[in-house]
């Protein structure tokens, strides 16, 4: 047993479960902040986690600005008294109007989204102005990922000072997210990124000098803040999410991320040995996020020579030449891969510390919904 992990009064703790190690939180933290060298320059995304408690644990390391994935995500954040909250995600449809909705609820809180497109921002302005209310726009940019956003240029250009002239929108900067670079090699992966920031930073060029400010420049996720946090910019900010939590899927890929540890780990336990070399636990689709592919997502600490054989919504089934050595109701403890979906999988997480369950924190943002 790893002992970092270990647990006292673990016959407590109901499985499937979701343990989350605080004294690992804070010092994956610790080291986020030590990479971006000041915690002024972090801007950590909440989507990995979507707890209030965490979002406090980054405050008190004095983590003041937050980045989020759904209106959800802000509600909570402004709840927990962020006062700088951007929602990075292009607001559309009814949620403008919920957007405005926020703002109004939480005066004391800059709010930021981003954009892509003329109409959408039009739509927003057209909301925010109706309850009266103002946010900042961060132009999303697209630097290789094709996900969202408008590649570097004279388009991009012309949007941002589109945006600028709409009532209710402040312009915010600039937002690039760039989870397509996951080379393993981090001289690799730093030689891409640099390369894509180039046009970034000539457009930020370009539209100070028309006279448009472009006050953040919003950069990164987890496997590219360390590149980034190397560099000189004004309005700098790097949002990494995954690595207060760490998974399975990061230190397995990335070396230079060793300084990070999983610290959200799942407890399982056998539920039945259907052959002499086989045991079945209550681990399925609903307790572990299964984006990675059947079989890779999680590992299983210490079950010796194990082979993923078959995993269903409340079920992982595994062969193992030391199924005898397992009974039911024997816990398991598992790393996930993907942390961030496997969180909002659990409406509650056990929290350890000093090898004891003293609390349970609600994933409170796993709700589409929350007030507003
Ligand atoms: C827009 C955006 N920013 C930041 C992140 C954080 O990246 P990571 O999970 O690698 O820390 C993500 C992750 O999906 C993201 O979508």
């Amino acid at each position: 047993m790893n002992p970092l992990y270990s647990i006292n009064d673990i016959a407590n703790i109901y499985s499937p479960g979701l343990l989350f190690y605080k004294d690992l939180i804070r010092q994956n933290i610790a080291r986020t902040i030590e990479i971006a060298g000041d915690a002024g320059r972090l801007r950590p995304h909440v989507k990995t986690h979507k707890t209030r408690e965490i979002v406090r644990m980054a405050m008190d390391a004095g983590i003041l600005k937050h980045k989020c994935a759904t209106l959800a995500e802000a509600e909570m954040l402004a709840g927990c008294g962020v006062t700088d909250v951007l929602l990075a995600y292009n607001v559309v449809g009814p949620n403008c109007a919920r957007m405005a909705r926020l703002a109004r609820a939480h005066p004391s809180c800059c709010f930021a989204v981003t954009a892509d497109h003329a109409a959408a921002a039009g739509a927003l302005s057209e909301a925010l102005a109706a309850e009266g209310q103002s946010v900042d726009v961060l132009l999303d940019l697209d630097v290789g990922q094709h996900r969202t956003g408008v590649a570097p240029g004279p388009e991009a250009a012309a949007l941002y000072e589109t945006i600028g002239r709409l009532p209710g929108l402040r312009l915010g900067g600039l937002h690039v997210y760039d989870g397509h670079n996951k080379q393993e090699s981090f001289v690799e992966r730093q030689t891409a990124a640099l390369r894509a920031l180039q046009p970034v930073l000539a457009l930020r060029e370009t539209l100070e000098k028309s006279g448009l400010p472009v006050p953040r420049l919003v950069l990164g996720g987890t496997p590219t803040f360390p590149v980034y946090a190397k560099l000189d910019l004004p309005g700098l900010e790097l949002s990494p999410g995954t690595c207060f939590l760490h998974d399975h899927g990061y230190a397995a890929k990335f070396a230079d991320l060793a300084g990070f540890t999983p610290a959200a780990v799942l407890l399982t336990r056998v539920i039945s040995r259907p052959t002499s070399t086989r045991i079945t636990i209550d681990l399925g689709t609903k307790a572990v996020a299964s984006d990675p592919p059947a079989g890779e997502r999680c590992v299983l600490l210490d079950v010796p020579d194990y082979i993923p054989v078959l995993q269903s919504e409340e079920h992982f089934v595994v062969e193992t030449p030391a199924a005898d050595k397992f009974n039911p109701g024997d816990a398991i403890f598992a790393i996930p891969t993907h942390i961030c979906p496997t969180c909002a999988l659990h409406q509650k997480v056990y929290v350890i510390e000093d090898g004891r369950c003293t609390e349970t924190w609600a994933v409170a943002a796993r709700d589409r919904v929350l007030t507003i």
